[in-house]
């Protein structure tokens, strides 16, 4: 095999036991509160975004709390941007003047993030981008995203690429040698002709595993949402990523190397309809579709990291807060058919999905049946059965209509009852069926 597989696989045990992480996306874009992308969108030019430096109070910012929610949800890593696309460093860079001590909050908001995550348990990772729009030898005019990319006044401007190469790895070397252990790295993003080398990305990763000999990295080196890289090849690069990132959806089938050998992989999705915070964003998703889309990732074999951007008072939208809680409270009866978990042997049932740890499979009920609970074809496979919530005994049955079915294993929740509606918990009711 490979090495750079057979390493992958020894580094991300952790990560794919993992299954639940907690993205953050803050920086001095939530003043303006029109997403993260805002200088880009809006073709802002530098002189008129950098003065939000100067209202970055992050004045209620306690990555304590932020630490907590996300141990409450059942969350088991967090990634915060360090630094995003538009250059503002959330700690304190010396090759930058654009970062948080040179903010009116002085302080170094990444340091900080880290010390309170680790003080939880929480693994952590930084968010870096590899694309930085208010550096003067980034492309600007005819790149694909600057704000200044049809700006004509920019036209003739010279710039050093491999300048900007060297700051960038400088950046990246700060984080990896500053601030102790980091779990996880993930890099942000490539495009067009903007990939592997052209950010020296071999390079860069040597560095990178020379400091942090264990992080593990995202695909993006090498591509983004749109393109997964050589992390799906039988032969990937050194730069190919341990995990492949997909963006704002679950992949049908999971994702697979090309001989169809699964690979890690992480859903990254908000919990309204951006990354940063956005004042009139309010399309926030339900608990029950967050604790769908944990369930779905997992019985795919992939994780789930789940957006929240805070304002720039470093306050987690409420809104944001309650439905964490609510994961949470379904989180601390039904964990364990999610850590630890991935893809069952037995196929996709019709009421809902299974995640399977060794010998245990997880039924996640989320369709109310008429009659039994159909576990198919796995009569005489079955040890015993649980309600993970309470642990309760479920029994299998034998009910008269059901002779003629007997491939099949099926039960009643209550086995005095011969129907199963309503569900239990009508988000998704997990049985653990503990099999021979
Ligand atoms: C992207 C975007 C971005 C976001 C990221 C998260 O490709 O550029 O703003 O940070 O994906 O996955």
């Amino acid at each position: 095999m490979n090495q750079n597989i057979i390493d992958r696989n020894r580094r991300t045990k952790w990560y794919t036991d993992a299954r639940f992480g907690m993205f953050i996306h803050w920086g001095i874009y939530s003043i303006p509160a029109r997403g993260e992308w805002v200088r880009s969108v809006e073709r802002i030019k530098k002189e008129d975004y950098d003065g939000f430096i100067n209202e970055f109070y992050a004045k209620n910012y306690n990555p304590k709390e932020w630490a907590k929610l996300a141990k409450k949800a059942g969350m088991k890593y967090a990634v915060l941007t360090a630094k995003h696309h538009d250059g503002f460093c959330l700690y304190d860079s010396k090759v930058s003047d654009f970062n948080s001590m040179n903010a009116p909050c002085k302080r170094d908001l990444v340091k900080e993030f880290l010390e309170a995550f680790r003080a939880e348990g929480i693994k952590v990772g930084l968010y870096f981008s590899i694309i930085d729009w208010r550096h003067e030898d980034f492309p600007h005019y005819g790149d694909l995203h600057h704000p200044m990319r049809d700006n004509e006044e920019y036209k003739d401007r010279k710039h050093n690429f491999n300048r900007y190469l060297e700051f960038m790895h400088a950046q990246v070397k700060e984080l990896v040698t500053s601030y102790g252990k980091l779990d996880l790295m993930w890099f942000d993003f490539s495009y067009a002709d903007m990939r592997c080398e052209k950010w020296k990305a071999k390079e860069l990763m040597e560095m990178v595993r020379t400091y942090q000999p264990d992080i593990i990295c995202d695909n993006r080196l090498e591509g983004s949402a749109e393109y997964a890289g050589t992390i799906r090849s039988l032969n990937p690069s050194s730069y190919a990523g341990d995990f492949a990132s997909p963006e704002q959806m679950i992949p049908p089938e999971g994702i697979r190397d090309e001989a169809g050998n699964p690979i890690p992989w992480e859903a990254c999705i908000t919990l309204n309809n951006n990354w940063a915070y956005h004042a009139h964003d309010k399309h926030f998703k339900s608990a029950k579709l967050v604790i769908r889309m944990l369930v779905e990732c997992v019985s795919k074999n992939g994780n789930l990291i789940l957006n929240v951007g805070p304002n720039a008072a470093g306050e987690i939208p409420k809104e944001s807060v309650e439905i964490l809680e609510e994961v949470g409270e379904w989180m601390k009866y039904n964990e364990k058919s999610i850590t630890g978990c991935g893809l069952s042997e037995f196929p996709k049932p019709e009421w809902g999905r299974f995640t399977q740890r060794g010998k245990f499979l997880y039924a996640h009920v989320m369709e109310e049946q008429v009659g039994a609970i159909c576990l198919n074809n796995m009569a005489g496979k079955i040890k015993k059965l649980r309600l993970l919530k309470d642990n309760s005994e479920i029994l299998l049955t034998n009910y008269w209509n059901l002779k003629e079915y007997s491939e099949h294993a099926f039960f009643f929740f209550d086995s005095k009852a011969s129907d199963c509606y309503p569900l239990p918990d009508e988000i998704d009711t997990v049985v653990e069926i503990e099999l021979k």
